[in-house]
C-alpha cells in the first residue's frame, strides 16, 4: 500500500479540510463523555476539589502527590517508575474522566484527527497506539473507521481498564488488542499500516525511528502528536531521511480546556521517500494556528467549541454560524 500523495497534497495546503462533520464531533464528545466520562470541564476549574469530591480526600492526595513526585523526578533515573505509578492511578473511573478532561482539546482533537485523517486518506489497519493509556483514542478509530488494531501501554492498569471498555462495547479482542509493552521491549512485530503516538513515548531521533520501522508497514503512516518544543526541523529532516521515512505534513491540535489555551504539533510521517516533502514546518503549523485564533475571538463563541477540530469542522462543513455552530 501507498498513501495517496494528490490527497495528501491537498491536505497541506488545506488542513481544515482533515475535519469532521458537527454531527460526526457531536458523536464524539459524548461517545467521550459517556464512555470515559472525559469532557470539557468549567472554565476556570479547580482539579483538586473535583477529584476530592468525586474520589474522595484521599485519592486526591495520591493524586497530588504523584502528580508533583513525576515533575520532580522527570529527567532522572526515577522518571519511568514514577510516570508508571501516575498512569496507573488515573486507570480508573472517575478519576481517569476527570484528569483526561483537563486534556480535553488533546484528547478530543487527537481522535478526531485521526478519525479524519483516516478517512481522507482511506487508510487501512491494522493500526498500533503506542502509549495508548485507556484506550479512547484506539477504540474511537475501531468503532468510527473499523479499523483492526492493537494498543500498547507500559501500564497494565490502563490496559485493563482499554480492554475492559473494548469488551463492554462490543469489540472483540480479534478487532482490537491491548497490552502492556514498553518501547524496547520486543514490539508486536510487523505489518502496521498505520502507527501513532499521541503525546506518547516515542521520541523525534534516529534510534526511535529504527524501532518505529519494527512494527510500520512500508508505505504505512506514522502520526506523532507532541510539544511543539521538541522539534528541531533540521534534526528532524536529517533523521528521517537516514532511514528513508518522510514528513508528509505538519499539523496542530489544540485548544481551550477551560484554563489555558494547550497546543500540540502533529506530524504525519510516511515509511516511504517521497519528493515535495513538507520542508517549512513552522509556516505551516503558524498558518492553521492563526486561522483558529480569529474563529475564537468571535464574540459569543462557545468555550467548548474553542478547539481546532470544531474550527475544521466549521470552515469546511458548517453552513452559517449561529445556524450549526453553538455559540
Ligand atoms: C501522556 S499519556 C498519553 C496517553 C494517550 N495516548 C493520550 O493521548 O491521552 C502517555 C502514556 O504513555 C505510556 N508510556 C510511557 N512510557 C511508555 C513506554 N516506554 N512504552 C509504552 N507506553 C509508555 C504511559 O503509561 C501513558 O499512558
Amino acid at each position: 500500500m501507498t498513501f495517496d500523495l494528490t490527497c495528501l497534497s491537498t491536505l497541506r495546503s488545506d488542513k481544515t479540510k482533515i475535519a469532521l462533520s458537527l454531527e460526526d464531533m457531536e458523536r464524539l464528545e459524548s461517545f467521550f463523555r459517556e464512555s470515559f466520562r472525559i469532557q470539557k470541564l468549567p472554565d476556570n476549574y479547580d482539579l483538586l476539589s473535583l477529584i476530592r469530591d468525586a474520589c474522595g480526600r484521599a485519592t486526591a492526595e495520591r493524586y497530588r502527590d504523584l502528580d508533583e513526585k513525576r515533575g520532580q523526578v522527570s529527567g532522572s533515573g526515577d522518571a519511568a517508575e514514577a510516570k508508571k505509578k501516575f498512569f496507573d492511578l488515573i486507570s480508573a473511573d472517575p478519576l481517569l474522566g476527570l484528569v483526561h478532561s483537563t486534556r480535553w482539546p488533546f484528547i478530543i482533537d487527537s481522535a478526531a484527527y485521526l478519525t479524519a485523517l483516516t478517512r481522507a486518506l482511506e487508510l487501512q489497519g491494522p493500526f498500533l497506539d503506542i502509549g495508548c493509556h485507556g484506550g479512547y483514542q484506539a477504540i474511537c478509530l475501531a468503532t468510527e473507521c473499523e479499523l483492526e488494531g492493537r494498543g500498547v501501554d507500559v501500564s497494565e492498569a490502563a490496559v485493563r481498564y482499554a480492554s475492559t471498555q473494548a469488551k463492554e462495547l462490543g469489540i472483540t479482542s480479534s478487532r482490537l488488542t491491548f497490552d502492556s509493552r514498553r518501547i524496547g521491549d520486543e514490539m508486536p512485530l510487523g505489518g502496521y499500516r498505520l502507527v501513532y503516538s499521541i503525546n506518547g513515548p516515542i521520541t523525534l531521533d534516529e534510534r526511535s525511528f529504527v524501532e518505529l520501522l519494527n512494527v510500520l508497514q512500508v508505505g504505512g503512516l506514522f502520526v506523532w502528536v507532541g510539544n511543539a518544543s521538541e522539534l528541531n526541523f533540521a534534526e528532524l529532516h536529517s533523521a528521517l531521511n537516514r532511514v528513508g521515512l518522510s514528513l508528509l505534513l505538519a499539523d496542530v491540535i489544540g485548544g481551550w480546556n477551560g484554563k489555558v489555551f494547550m497546543a500540540r504539533a502533529v506530524l504525519v510521517i510516511g515509511y516511504q521517500q517521497i519528493s515535495g516533502e513538507s520542508q517549512d514546518v513552522g509556516t505551516e503549523l503558524d498558518s492553521v494556528w492563526q486561522g483558529f485564533s480569529s474563529y475564537c475571538n468571535v464574540s459569543g463563541r462557545g468555550s467548548s467549541d474553542k478547539t481546532l477540530s470544531k474550527y475544521r469542522s466549521w470552515v469546511t462543513f458548517g453552513a452559517s454560524e449561529g445556524e450549526r455552530v453553538r455559540v
